[in-house]
């Protein structure tokens, strides 16, 4: 763990500099506008420890699968949202000797994050090796109000002498991917041009993702522009230098305002005047300008998706640091794009999707946003189906059955380890399950008719097709799989894969009875394009009736999977912290064998289908289950959150929620360096609205039942609910619901039925 970013409520900050840990601060102040990001990198050369990245959503490279044993189904590779140009560079030096942070002594060193305003600030104070004290003051944004467009001013000072500084700003469009599995380069050079702007365009090798950056900037000295350095180009390369003699104390300052336009949004020959246009509309305003447009844009999404925390600054910090992340990595506008576990903060995961889109993340946007972000959500997947109907015939299923792959971006399984790829199938229940938290969420009945049945009719196919009847139990089973809890490989009859693939099946034959029943149509079309046979009806209905389920009578318990209660069972609080986490220590051997849990996986099943179930057996597999998971996911302690608040373990609930607030910016698990957990913020979201203050729809109505922790004051937030947005606040001594739009709605509140007219106080 580390704790030392200030706690503030708008802001993120560190105020010393830590080479050693200049990853995980890299990480944290990354900063994007859903079209792209970037890590916190220094915009001058750094020696020290760093990892460079900016991406570009959607532009990725196919790297080819590196395995030890291949096995038949593997993807012949895995799709890399990759490191693309980079565009911050400026390269110092100071009487002849370079500016380069890990050679100075730093005397002063502050990077702040300004969620409220979108902006990321640092300041520094070095001494250099030739005894030249610089201060060197940045501001950087990627802006959300022209998403293909980012900018920076840079200002720097010799402070202690006068002297002859060499400044050059660049593009470089030469950069790697630490990850890649061969080393390989994945761009190629198309042209880099000097005469007007700076430019490098780029394409990928194999995938053709053109890219074209174009970059125009400024260098003052003391408020008078300099007249056109010294400018280069060379492969993926171009720059310009200024030399200069300045005071001591004379401010250098670099403003770099840059487009990055791709062929992913735009033709080909399109693409220079696309760049050359979004340039012009940024460069036509002065940086204070833009600073505000940026403030206006965060303004709009604050006022829907902000959480107000009085009384726990950190919780504060923590909740605003999640909502800003995701609106970062997404912002719905394109259904070609998702949101990968790391978003634009790091290469771990590749930058693509996994079913904690549909778990964790859809339920933030539903409510915080228009719904055609979550439906842009869900139109990913389909327009996935076909591939998904592939990959499922690569691995044997035949008549249409769907499987969704593990990871993807286009569609195609880039995942690669048998037990996860052809196992961990659970995934598919959770593309379903987001179809069916839509429609309740949204009532858009439309939407299941023109692509969600289709969607539940392939999935519902693979389950069909996945169980098998085992003679002896007389009964259907499952075997072979993973279930979310990862650390157990090729179970059998994994209670939530069992249950999700039950429930799938159940609401594909309801949809098609509430179909069939409206006449529509496009229900016959879409069953003759299907190939729908009747027989299909009558075998998922047998397996419904008959499928098996694990569990313990006599503790009235769900079994994760078969023979579970044959482990040693031994509390975590038992273990000795030297082994945690469990990955990072152990044997993969001995976490397999051991009854130690990753994420919730009975719990998630309890979290989903929650209405099925009553309290108390909630609660026996609640205290079964938490006290042997150790939360080695971070998709993890947003779901205990959520059930703890139900059971009114409300000490419980308060300790998951810092857990995930603070994940990163605390670095629980000693991994923040690779990247963000941008998923699982949204689960932050989540125990905060459906744990603590309750939140559910049941039969086409908002319910709430709340709790505040002891600590906080208050909390308050907004949600957005078939064309009413509700601005809740809950205190100690009771709360406040505002109608913020022109219809009423009635909601159930800690039991009582309400009505909430505009703008009405209760
Ligand atoms: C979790 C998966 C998750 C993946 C990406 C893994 O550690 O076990 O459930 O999909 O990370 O976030």
């Amino acid at each position: 763990m580390k704790n030392y970013i200030i706690h503030d409520p708008w802001c993120i900050i560190e105020d010393r500099f830590r080479p050693e840990h200049n990853e995980f601060s890299e990480s944290i102040f990354s900063i994007g506008n859903g079209r792209m990001g970037q890590r916190a990198n220094f915009e001058e050369y750094y020696s020290g420890k760093t990892m460079q990245g900016s991406y570009l959503a959607g532009v990725y490279y196919p790297d080819k699968t590196r395995v030890g044993w291949w096995k038949n189904g593997y993807p012949e590779y895995f799709a890399k949202v990759i490191n693309a140009v980079q565009w911050i560079g400026i390269d110092i030096e100071i009487d002849g000797e370079k500016l380069d942070l890990a050679t100075c002594d730093i005397r002063r060193f502050e990077r702040r994050l300004d969620m409220k305003g979108g902006v990321l600030y640092r300041t520094v104070v070095a001494t250099m090796p030739n005894g030249r004290t610089i201060q060197v003051e940045t501001k950087r944004m990627y802006h959300l109000f022209q998403s293909d467009t980012a900018s920076l001013q840079y200002s720097l000072q010799v402070l202690d002498a006068d002297a002859a500084v060499s400044v050059t700003s660049y593009l470089d469009g030469d950069v790697m991917n630490r990850d890649s599995n061969y080393d390989e380069r994945f761009w190629e050079p198309i042209a880099e041009d000097i005469e007007n702007d700076l430019v490098v365009v780029s394409e990928t090798k194999k995938t053709k993702f053109r890219v074209e950056a174009r970059l125009r900037h400024v260098c003052r000295i003391g408020g008078t522009e300099q007249s056109a350095g010294n400018k280069t180009k060379r492969r993926l390369y171009t720059g310009e230098s200024w030399t200069m003699a300045v005071k001591a104390g004379e401010p250098i300052c670099i403003e770099k305002y840059v487009a990055i336009v791709s062929s992913m949004n735009h033709p080909l020959d399109k693409l220079a005047e696309v760049a050359m246009d979004s340039l012009r509309k940024i460069t036509s305003k002065d940086y204070s300008r833009l600073m505000a447009m940026q403030a206006a844009a965060w303004a709009r999404v604050w006022a829907e998706s902000d959480i107000q925390i009085e009384g726990d600054v950190a919780a504060q910090q923590a909740i605003r640091f999640n909502i800003f992340q995701l609106n970062q990595t997404y912002t719905g506008e394109d259904a070609r794009l998702n949101i990968g576990p790391k978003g634009f903060t790091g290469e771990k995961y590749g930058g693509v999707t996994y079913w904690d889109t549909e778990a964790y993340c859809l339920p933030f946007y539903l409510a915080t946003q228009d719904p055609h972000v979550a439906r842009n959500l869900l139109l990913y997947r389909y327009q996935h189906l076909e591939k998904a109907i592939d990959n499922a015939a690569k691995l044997g299923f035949t008549d249409g059955a769907a499987l969704y792959p593990m990871v993807t971006i286009n569609g195609e399984e880039c995942h690669n380890e048998w037990e996860i790829t052809f196992e961990e199938i659970h995934r598919n229940g959770a593309i379903a399950y987001a179809i069916y938290n839509y429609v309740r969420y949204t009532d858009d009945q439309e939407y299941l008719m023109s692509h969600g049945l289709e969607v539940l009719i392939g999935i519902s196919r693979f389950w069909a097709q996945r169980v098998n009847w085992s003679a002896h139990k007389q009964q259907y089973v499952m075997l072979g799989v993973t279930g979310p809890n990862e650390y157990e490989n090729n179970v059998n009859n994994n209670w939530y894969t069992n249950r999700i693939a039950q429930w799938c099946l159940r609401y594909t034959l309801a949809v098609l009875e509430q179909e069939r029943t409206k006449r529509d149509d496009r229900l016959t079309a879409l069953l003759v394009k299907v190939k729908f046979k009747d027989e299909e009806r009558k075998r998922w209905q047998h397996i419904i009736d008959n499928l098996y389920f694990p569990e313990d009578r006599e503790r009235g318990i769900f079994l994760q999977q078969d023979g579970f209660l044959d482990k040693e069972l031994v509390p975590v609080s038992d273990l000795p912290p030297s082994v945690r986490p469990l990955n990072q220590h152990w044997s993969w051997d001995r976490i397999l064998r051991s009854c130690y849990i990753k994420q919730a996986d009975v719990l998630q099943g309890l979290y989903f289908f929650e209405e099925e179930f009553d309290e108390e057996t909630i609660r026996r597999n609640y205290d079964f289950y938490e006290p042997l998971t150790v939360h080695e996911s971070s998709l993890s302690p947003c779901v205990h959150a959520i059930i703890a608040a139900k059971l009114a373990k409300e000490e419980k609930a308060y300790a998951f929620y810092l857990r995930t607030a603070r994940l990163d910016l605390d670095d629980y698990n000693n991994d923040t360096e690779d990247g963000l957990h941008i998923t699982s913020m949204a689960g932050t979201w989540l125990a905060i609205v459906e744990g603590f203050a309750g939140m559910r729809v049941r039969g086409g109505k908002l319910h709430f039942q709340t709790f505040i922790p002891k600590n906080w004051l208050s909390y308050a937030f907004h949600v957005q609910y078939r064309g009413v947005k509700l601005h809740i606040r809950v205190r100690q001594d009771g709360f406040e619901i505002k109608n913020l739009s022109d219809c009423e709605i009635s909601i159930i509140f800690n039991g009582e039925p309400i009505s909430v007219s505009p703008e009405r106080k209760s």
